[in-house]
Order: structure tokens, then sequence, then C-alpha cells
């Protein structure tokens, strides 16, 4: 005997609980199924804590895709501020931290009580600690077997998320599942997720372990500026999560260390005004000194014994060496720590509208297993609750 609904969600993450609701206010009977233990753990440990869980700045540039368009409608038609009313009836307050990125005041606890009260009241079912050993198409929908038993739907909703940090139950499943029905996936990479170095650069970077400064970090496909931040194991940041997600391996990024200032300017009239103070006196008034001395040590600061001696061209060469700082990662710390995956199921076999498959009709993949990913911000989970609503097709 199998069990009947009209939706069967797999996944009881943002995406998966949040569509669930909006299907079962439908009217349509509802189960969502999760192999974890407890429902939306990525809700609950995001934004440390206190769940980044929107980006009023939203807009399809924040994504990256191998089709750029693709989310385009998904966010028109559930923007932020649809989430923050919701927020607001339910009475979970929020504050804008920087960049547009709106955090919750409490825990991001009272997120994830929104969305199982919202999937109680709509009908739904939840299934926690229920593994899916296969599914397959029948002649009125899907029939998934679960560790739980069969359950025949007529909609089936892969949110089972992408493959970062492991630790927590995330799988390829989604994947597996595209692959299944004939669905390509763009190979799924780690993004948002530290560069790890090899050789001196990593005893170099892991020298000055904490130290922190505002940089901008590009490549050819993008450029942020934000914070960087040095660690044991190489560099991290907000502005090197960020460009992680655009790098390939093997490739340089390219750091400015001066990012928003006119170093020039200001190192002329600091020698102007102390031209017999040492150059790296002068730097510190530009960057945290344990950097100014790596920097040193390393051979990228003129060796000069007072900035009476350094000349208006070699402080020129200076600022343009070092906001042209390059550097070549040798890898990223990988799923491990990867806050999201890039890559994951082509959008050419999805609708835009709907997230249905174009060929096997009733599938729909919602959420992070999509070859959608958004920015470090607030974005991932916006695209979490767009895409669920556009499946939920309200
Ligand atoms: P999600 O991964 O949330 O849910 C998938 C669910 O499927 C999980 O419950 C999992 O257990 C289940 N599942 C997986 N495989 C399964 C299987 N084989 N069988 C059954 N169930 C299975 N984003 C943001 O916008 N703001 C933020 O502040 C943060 N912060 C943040 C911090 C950290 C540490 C991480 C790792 C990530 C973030 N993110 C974020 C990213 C954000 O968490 C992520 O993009 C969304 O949770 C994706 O939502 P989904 O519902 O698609 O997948």
């Amino acid at each position: 005997m199998s069990d009947i609904f009209d939706t069967l969600v797999i996944g009881a993450g943002a995406a998966g609980l949040f569509h669930a609701a909006r299907a079962g206010e439908q009217g349509l009977k509802t189960c969502v199924i999760d192999h974890a233990a407890k429902p939306a753990e990525k809700v609950r440990i995001s934004g440390g804590g206190r769940c980044n869980f929107t980006n009023i700045h939203t807009a399809p540039e924040n994504f990256i895709s191998e089709n750029p368009h693709f989310a385009k409608s998904a966010l028109a038609r559930f923007t932020p501020y649809d989430f923050i009313e919701r927020l607001d009836r339910r009475g979970i307050t929020w504050h804008e931290k920087t960049l547009g990125q709106l955090f919750c005041d409490g825990r991001s606890a009272a997120i994830i009580d929104m969305l199982l009260d919202d999937l109680r009241a709509s009908g739904g079912v939840l299934r926690l600690n229920t593994s899916v050993v296969s599914v397959e198409k029948t002649a009125g929908g899907f029939r998934a077997v679960t560790s739980g038993g069969s359950v025949d739907c007529r909609k089936l909703v892969v949110a089972s998320g992408g493959l970062s940090i492991p630790k927590m139950g995330a799988t390829g499943l989604a994947y597996d599942i595209a692959r299944q029905f004939g669905h390509a996936v763009i190979p799924p990479r780690p993004a948002l997720v530290p560069f790890t170095f090899e050789g001196r650069d990593k005893d170099d970077f892991a020298s000055i372990s904490g130290v922190a400064c505002p940089v901008t970090a590009r490549n050819t496909r993008a450029r942020f500026e934000e914070a960087m931040l040095f660690t044991h194991r190489g560099l991290s940041g907000p502005s090197i999560l960020q460009i992680s997600s655009y790098w390939r391996e093997g490739e340089d990024v390219t750091i400015n260390l001066f990012a928003g200032r006119d170093a020039v300017a200001e190192l002329t009239a600091f020698k102007a005004a102390h031209p017999m103070k040492a150059l790296a006196t002068a730097m510190e008034a530009l960057l945290p000194s344990r950097l100014v001395s790596l920097l040193a040590a390393r051979g990228e600061l003129p060796d000069i014994p007072r900035l009476a001696d350094l000349s208006h061209s070699a402080i020129e060469a200076l600022v343009e060496r070092l906001s042209d700082w390059t550097v070549k990662p040798s890898g990223t710390e990988g799923w491990r720590t990867a806050e999201v995956t890039a890559g994951g199921v082509d959008t050419a076999g999805l609708s835009s509208k709907t997230m249905e498959s174009r060929t096997v009709p009733g599938l729909y993949f919602i959420g992070e297993c999509v070859d959608v990913t958004g920015w470090l911000g607030g974005y991932n989970f916006q695209w979490a609750w767009a895409s669920a609503h556009a499946a939920a097709g309200v």
C-alpha cells in the first residue's frame, strides 16, 4: 500500500518547506520528506544564527547561472518585500546589516517556526528521518519508495539542495533524480568558499591569520569590494567568498589592497609631512601593520631607509603593484565549508515560470539544486523562496 498525496516535496529546507505550505494553501494534499532528523538546519545556522533571509537589492545580476536570464521571472514574481511582509505579519523583527542584507533581530529559529507553522496550518505533513530509496514515473504521476514506505503523488518537487556541508546531510539526490529523468546537470562546484594556498603563500598568510582589511577582489568575470581575511589555510572574508563563486581551478585572483582609497595621494601627503619616517610607518596608515610587515618580508615594499628617498614614480609603482596584488589559490576549502553549490540542474530543461521540467510533466526542481547561485548576502534564500513560490503557481 502506498500513501497518496497531490504533492511530494523532497527536502525540508528553505525551499521545500516554503513551497509545501504554498501548495497546501491551495488545497493540495502535501507531504515533505527529509532524511535529516531536523528540518531547515541551514536556515538555523545561517547568518551566524540570525539568518540573512533576503537582500533588498536582489536583482538577476546577483545570481550565477549558465542562463543568466532564467531567474528573472521567479525573482520578479516573489520579491524580498513579499517575504518581509510575511515576517512582519508574523511579528518577526529584522534589521539591515549592510549592503541590503536583512537579518532577524532574534534567532533564525523564528523563521523555521514560521515555515513549520505555515506547513501545519495548510494541512501539510512532514516526515523526517525518511530517506529516498527510489523514484519512478507512474501513470498518475510518480512513486517514491522511501525508508518509511511508498508515496504516490501527482507532483514531485525536488528541493534537496546542493552538495555543500555534507556533515549537515547534503547529498546529490537532486542531480541523480534529474539525470534519471533525462535532465542535464551543470557540474556542481563549491562556491562562496575560502581559498587555500600552498608553499610560501600558505605559510605567509597563516603567519598573519586573523588580519582583515577592505579590498577589491577581482578576476575577468567579476569584482567585489568588501573585507578580506587572512586565515591559517589561505584567504577568506566576504570579498574572497564572493569571487570564489566566479573562480576556476588554476586561475589567479587580483586584489586591490587599497580599495576605495587614493593611496598615491595619501602616501605623498605622508611623505611631505614626515620625510624622515620609514615607508612602513606610512603604509601602516593604509594597511594593518602585520600585513605591512608581511609585505616587507616578501620583498613587496621598496627597501629604502626614509620616505624622502622614495620618488613620486616609486610611490606610483608601489601603489600600482599593491592595487594589482595577484595571488594564485591552490584550491578552495571545498564542500566542507562552501556556503553554496554553484552549478546544478540545468535550467535549459526547466520552465523559468514554474520550475517544472520541460520534458517530464509534474516534476519540479527548486532552490539550491538548480543551476542558479546567489551572491553572499541573503540572495540564496531569496532564490529559495522565489523558486518555491514559482513552482506553487500562486
Ligand atoms: P537546503 O540545503 O536548505 O535543504 C535541503 C534539504 O534536503 C535538507 O534539509 C537536507 O537534509 C535534505 N536532503 C538532502 N539530501 C536528501 C536526501 N538524499 N533525502 C532526503 N532529504 C535530503 N544563504 C543566504 O541567503 N543567507 C545566509 O545567511 C546564508 N548563510 C549560510 C550559512 C551556511 C553555513 C551555509 C552552509 C549556507 C548559508 N546560506 C545562506 C545558503 C542557504 O542556506 C542555502 O542556499 C539554502 O538553504 C538552500 O535552500 P534549499 O531548500 O534549496 O536547500
